[in-house]
């Protein structure tokens, strides 16, 4: 198993990767002593693939279990299916020793990683992301949430869990949506440090699609540690580090929320990423040079992602409602160079029309251009 540290204010913990289908999580629960009481809280789909050996790994060992399998979605992220798990835990009798442990992507992780900041002020919370977006990204990091009404993430918590458990195998059942989407962030991370893992993206991003485990378990590992050790250093947006883990989401929310939420998360972030781009651009913060070479993985997956046309101006307005604004006033996360990314940057309404449209210009004008 290889391990990375987190290291935050409120608890240290382990990342493990390459769990083997589960097998060392009996010994991870008697290593760390958490009770071995357990509500698992399950992807519908990952129970329908992977579930018989997940329960005989949990069977195994738990003393007392009980599983709970809900079929994965924004519409779930809800106070009503918190209170479908507390009605859980509470029925079926269990306390403050329990572990509630989240086996699915980052819609599963967040709500279940809400109901344990807060059934009974905490109990004890394990990872198993089985999605890439929630291996890389979601499970690290401590932030839950729900949704509430037409607010994403408007009500959450920041908790970390006791460690979280990856098998990059789950990847090689996720559909191409999903594993572009899981890739965003990839793409994301790959700004945040020095060059050389946008290279290598570059050179080996088609093996995403080839079901390459030593692939996964590269990507995996490199953005994770990126992770841990933003937030880290900056596990509740203090000092304003972690913010550098938005770059390219203010478009990308936006973006998003223009299409109904039709557009995964991470297709959305590789359109934001484009935008910021340009907009960094537009700022004369990258020269031509380097906004063309930095252009180019994103542009690998343009044919999986569907914007909008002529929608600028509508997701403008969005931002401007973006719950991140201070009075207002739309603030960006913008680039200089890989690994020199600058927070809080606030930009004047006709560069920020300009680079969206400019992204645009690249959707549908260079349809052909082979970029
Ligand atoms: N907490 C954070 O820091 C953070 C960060 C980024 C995103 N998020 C949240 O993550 C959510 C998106 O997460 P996601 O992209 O993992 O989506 P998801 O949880 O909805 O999963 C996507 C789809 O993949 C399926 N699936 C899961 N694992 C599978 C597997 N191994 N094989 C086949 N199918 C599988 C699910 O059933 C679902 O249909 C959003 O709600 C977003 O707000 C949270």
């Amino acid at each position: 198993l290889k391990t990375i540290q987190v290291n935050t204010k409120s608890k240290k913990y382990s990342v493990y990767l390459g769990g083997n289908s589960l097998k060392p999580l009996p010994e991870l629960f008697t290593r760390q002593q958490l009770p071995e009481r357990v509500l698992v809280v399950m992807d519908k789909t990952v129970d329908k693939i992977y579930g018989q050996s997940i329960k005989r790994i949990i069977n195994s060992f738990a003393e007392k279990k009980y599983f709970l399998t809900l079929t994965a979605s924004e519409k779930i992220k809800s106070i009503s299916t918190a209170t479908q798990i507390y009605q859980k835990l509470i029925d079926q009798k269990f306390g403050k020793d329990t572990v509630l442990i989240s086996i699915g992507g980052g819609t599963i992780g967040d709500l279940a990683g809400y109901v344990a900041s807060t059934y009974t002020r905490g109990i004890k919370l394990v990872h198993i992301p089985t999605t890439l977006l929630s291996a890389v990204d979601s499970s690290i990091g401590g932030k839950t949430g729900v949704n509430f009404q037409s607010a994403k993430n408007i009500i959450g918590t920041i908790y970390q869990p006791e460690f979280v458990l990856i098998d990059s195998k789950f990847m090689s059942t996720l559909p191409k949506q999903e594993l572009v989407s899981g890739f965003g962030e990839v793409i994301k991370y790959s700004y945040l440090t020095d060059k050389k893992f946008y290279k290598s993206l570059l050179k080996n991003y088609k093996l995403l699609f080839e079901n390459d485990a030593d692939f996964f378990n590269k990507i995996i590992f490199e953005c994770i540690k990126i992770k841990a050790a933003i937030v880290s250093s900056d596990e509740t947006e203090e000092t304003g580090l972690r913010k550098i883990l938005n770059f390219g989401h203010t478009f990308a929310h936006s973006i998003e929320s223009n299409s109904d939420y039709k557009m995964p998360h991470g297709n959305a972030v590789i359109a934001g990423i484009v935008s910021a781009l340009h907009l960094s651009s537009e700022m004369k913060m990258i020269n031509n040079n380097q906004l063309n070479y930095m252009l180019e993985l994103p542009m690998k997956f343009k044919s999986s992602i569907r914007l909008k046309r002529n929608n600028s101006d509508e997701i403008y307005k969005k931002m401007v409602y973006d719950k991140k604004n201070r009075n207002g006033e739309i603030r960006f996360v913008l680039l200089k160079d890989f690994g020199e990314l600058i927070i809080d940057i606030p930009a004047e309404r006709k560069d920020v029309i300009k680079s969206l449209k400019r992204t645009e210009q690249i959707w549908f004008k260079r349809a052909t251009a082979g970029l």
